[in-house]
């Protein structure tokens, strides 16, 4: 795992999402989705994706006082994802994948970045719900999924794109909103 060294810019280091994100399972996966979606037109899932995700869950997160683990809700931004290649080559969803190789990852990290089972449980449960709200959702499965859909930038999209996109006009971020 990488040194966690004060950050010039004063940012914090986060070392279990650092651990998360060095997982050779995590890296495997992005590597093969960054291969599958490089000539997708649509929306993609890679890391940038995922890092606008963390930043808007943790900013209603704050925002809203959920107080959440900052931790929790980064390495569950991360993984949310995670089981895409699978889905696009074996047509399995990627919230049912993604919950499976997230608790392989969680449960295998590094001596010092584990999550509580708690913590662990309540990822997976984000992961799993992240495409259809559940009346009952728990708070960090109803900030995933908001955020998820919130990260997108329909506004920029390009019209053709924006036209054949899978998305309802409803459901698309037009308007640049918080
Ligand atoms: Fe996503």
């Amino acid at each position: 795992m990488a040194e966690s060294v004060p950050h010039k810019q004063g940012l914090a280091p986060m070392p279990r999402v650092q651990a998360v994100w060095e997982h050779s399972v995590f890296q495997r996966e992005l590597a093969r989705l960054g291969a599958l979606e490089q000539d997708r037109v649509f929306c993609r899932h890679g890391v940038q994706h995922l890092i606008d995700t963390a930043r808007i869950m943790w900013a209603r997160n704050l925002e809203f006082g959920f107080g959440l683990d900052r931790e929790v809700v980064y390495a569950t931004a991360l993984l949310h994802d995670v089981g895409k290649a699978t889905q696009y080559e074996s047509g399995e969803p990627h919230e049912l994948a993604g919950e499976r190789l997230a608790g392989e990852i969680l449960a295998s990290l590094p001596e010092g970045a584990h999550f509580s089972d708690d913590e662990r449980a309540a990822m997976l449960t984000a992961i799993r719900g992240h495409r259809r709200l559940r009346d009952d959702a728990e708070p960090l499965e109803r900030l995933l999924y908001q955020a998820d859909k919130a990260s997108r930038a329909c506004f920029a999209c390009q019209p053709e794109v924006r036209a054949a996109c899978s998305w309802s006009e409803s459901k698309k971020n037009l308007i640049i909103c918080v």
